[in-house]
């Protein structure tokens, strides 16, 4: 099928109806949400499935036999396996709960890692991290006297693939990873990068933050160890995310959390721990949130990642074209394989300025080093202004952007 038809097939206008937020006003104009990388909105099923809950089927899971309780299990399990489905996960065992993509690296890092990186052990990342696949690795770094391993970028802020893999020597236990990049939009070859690490026995971790809302992901196909991603990215609550992990990994990695529901039984003497996913997910989760992500994922299953994929790809190529347009105005990140990500600087005037007079227009950007500080060192910028785009985007608010983008080119003379 060619782009254009497949984009057809997107009914926006539906969709956006489908968003309450984007029908409200900002500073007197209509919202233009280009923040999308930062945090999606939310569909109107998922704000009602929240509200339904607590007003309806609200109980704690896992601990008692009364109705309610068992209602709000089922739902939550039920929760469990969308995310199955979402990753195409093989069980939904493999599927940890977490507060979001940082959680759920930091549980890799304190358990898995702890447990199997010892002194002169390698670690491979990438010059595009986050900072969340960065801090965690650099202080089990730290702690166990490993060493920490960066796959630099090239020019247009991507990781070349000989670059990293002349890093992956016998000493290195784990690589981790973005699929997709928050501050440039890079879409790492990631099937190719696990399968160099598999090769030669190197545990991945996938941080799949930015890569969920925009492609499908399968993690068997992948062949990835551990995948994370966040909730409130991919059109769900915030404070909510998932690690899926491989079942024969998980199953040997201590706890990281001790508590209620991780345990089998408990005396002062001894305790043992519960199977997973149970063993990674101690004291009460965020209930309500967990059974809203289930409903985005089904949501943006049910749009589909394809007919997605293909409309943002049609914002980047149109906003990359417009945006080149505006004199002095320059595109940090080029990479071939580009997400809904656009970051860019303009000559003599900050980043953070340009941003504040686009609000005033009622159009959200981000602006700052987005959590990637490395990212704007090796392009010697201390901040980029950064537009991303979502399902509901249209070119009109491209067009919103480009031309608040001229606004602030006069203000500044
Ligand atoms: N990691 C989020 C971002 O890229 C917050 O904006």
């Amino acid at each position: 099928m060619k782009t254009a038809e497949r984009i057809s097939s997107l009914d926006v206008a539906a969709i956006r109806a489908e968003f309450p937020i984007l029908a409200r006003q900002v500073n007197g104009r209509p919202l233009v949400y280009l923040d999308n990388a930062a945090s999606a909105q939310k569909p109107a099923c998922v704000i009602n499935g929240l509200r339904d809950f607590y007003t309806n089927e609200y109980a704690n899971i896992h601990r008692a036999v009364h109705e309610l309780s068992q209602q709000a299990t089922e739902r939550y399990e039920n929760a469990r396996r969308i995310v199955q489905r979402f990753l195409n996960a093989e069980d939904s065992r493999e599927i940890i709960f977490t507060r979001g993509t940082t959680e759920a690296l930091n549980l890799v890092m304190q358990s898995y890692g702890r447990a199997n990186v010892k002194a002169g052990d390698e670690i491979v990342i990438t010059g595009l991290e986050h900072h969340s696949n960065i801090v965690p690795w650099q202080m089990l770094c730290e702690e166990k006297g490993a060493k920490l391993k960066v796959a630099q970028l090239n020019d247009a802020g991507e990781v070349p693939f000989e670059e990293f893999e002349q890093l992956l020597s016998p000493r290195v236990k784990l690589a981790a990873f973005s699929h997709v990049s928050n501050a440039l939009g890079t879409i790492n070859p990631v099937a190719r990068m696990i399968a160099a690490c598999k090769q030669r026995g190197i545990v991945t971790v996938i941080d799949g933050a930015q890569a969920v809302p925009h492609l499908a992901v399968d993690v068997q196909n992948l062949g990835c160890d551990f995948y994370a991603f966040s909730g409130h990215k991919v059109y769900g609550p915030s404070g909510v995310g998932a690690l899926y992990g491989r079942a024969e990994l998980l199953e040997k990695m201590p706890p990281w959390q001790g508590g209620g529901d991780m345990i089998k039984s408990v005396t002062f003497a001894k305790t043992e721990y519960a199977e997973i996913p149970a063993k990674f997910e101690a004291g009460t989760p965020s209930i309500a949130d967990g059974i809203a992500l289930g409903i985005a994922l089904e949501y943006v299953m049910g749009v589909g990642l394809d007919k997605i994929a293909a409309h943002e790809h049609e914002l980047l190529l149109y906003s990359t074209k417009k945006l080149s347009e505006i004199p002095g105005l320059r595109i940090v990140g080029t990479a071939r394989e580009k997400a809904g990500v656009i970051s860019f600087v303009l000559d003599k005037i900050h980043a953070t300025d340009a941003a504040m007079i686009l609000d005033q227009f009622g159009i959200a950007v981000r602006t700052g080093h987005h959590c990637a500080q490395p990212v704007m060192d090796r392009f010697k910028v201390p901040a980029t202004a950064r537009a991303s785009f979502a399902m509901y985007n249209t070119k009109d608010e491209i067009d919103a952007l480009v031309e608040g983008l001229h606004k602030v080119r006069k203000m500044f003379g």
